[in-house]
């Protein structure tokens, strides 16, 4: 029987990775001869487990929390985005053995929110809510989206600042504290902070939302998030959290891999029936 192509995520911790489900929905879609497994890898034992994967013939790789700077450390060529966004989420064994990283995160985003909800990007104005490594994946992806502007917000605004700076010759981009976001207007406010996680929500002040203001998590679970509650709160005129990125990320990923583009939005609605 002729060995199917491995692939695999490896974080930690790595149970509920969803990773594994989606790339067996996509291989079935696309009727392609691969397995993808998920993997816990010790801390500071990412480079070994990656050698050892690629050595025994994978094809290619994930990589989540907390090893995506590993990941860029250990590739041999990277991908303009990846280098930009300074860490990778995707590995992909090339012809000559080398090893290519990526990152797909932002493309992903900006897939979702334009394919999949139909939100535009050109002359808006966004809110970017975080200044932290999910941040930094997602700027370069949104600046060629051509906005009239983004700000970056953090509860550390050197962090924000810091940022910024990799991006001014990119764009119109600027760094806020949270309280100074007041008297200002936004049409997309992403939230890219990991406030979520402990229940929380950035300190942000009231009316900062146009007419018609689109707020995006990049968080997903069972229940709206807080930010997705407080942009329901402020009226906002479309809401979302992060799944369709999830799918869509990943679909980049077997798109670099396997040269085929699978159909996003059934897993999309697979997954979501599913949480
Ligand atoms: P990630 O890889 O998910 O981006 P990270 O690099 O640790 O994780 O960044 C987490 C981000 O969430 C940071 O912007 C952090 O703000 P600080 O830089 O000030 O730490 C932000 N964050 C986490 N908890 C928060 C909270 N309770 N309120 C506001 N911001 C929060």
């Amino acid at each position: 029987m002729e060995k199917l192509d491995q692939y695999a995520v490896f974080g930690n911790p790595i149970k509920h990775s969803k990773s594994p489900w989606i790339h067996a929905a996509f291989a079935e879609q696309t009727a392609q001869q691969m397995h993808y497994r998920s993997h816990k890898v010790e801390l500071g034992r990412f480079a070994e487990a990656a050698r050892q994967f690629f050595d025994n013939g994978g094809a290619g790789l994930n990589i989540t929390v907390p090893f995506k700077l590993d990941a860029f450390e250990f590739a041999d060529v990277l991908s303009d985005r990846a280098r930009l966004a300074g860490a990778v989420n995707t590995l992909a064994r090339a012809e000559d053995g080398s090893i290519y990283g990526d990152n797909t995160d932002g493309v992903g985003m900006v897939r979702d929110i334009h394919d999949n909800l139909g939100w535009t990007f050109p002359g808006k104005r966004i809110l970017v809510l975080g200044a932290g490594g999910a941040v930094r994946g997602i700027l370069g992806p949104l600046l060629k989206q051509q906005p009239a502007s983004i700000v970056v917000a953090n509860r550390t605004v050197e962090k924000a600042q810091a940022l910024v700076e990799i991006f001014s010759a990119r764009g119109e981009i600027s760094a806020c504290a949270f309280e100074h976001l007041a008297g200002q207007q936004f049409d997309l406010i992403i939230n890219g902070t990991s406030a979520s996680l402990s229940g929380d929500l950035p300190p942000l002040p009231r009316q900062i939302m146009s007419a018609e203001a689109c707020c995006y998590d990049m968080m997903y679970g069972a229940d709206p998030t807080p930010f997705m509650r407080w942009a329901a709160s402020e009226m906002a005129w479309a809401v979302s959290d992060g799944l369709g990125m999830l799918v869509e990320q990943a679909a980049e990923s077997f798109c670099i891999w396997r040269g085929i583009r699978p159909e996003t939005k059934p897993v999309i609605e697979q997954l979501r029936h599913s949480l």
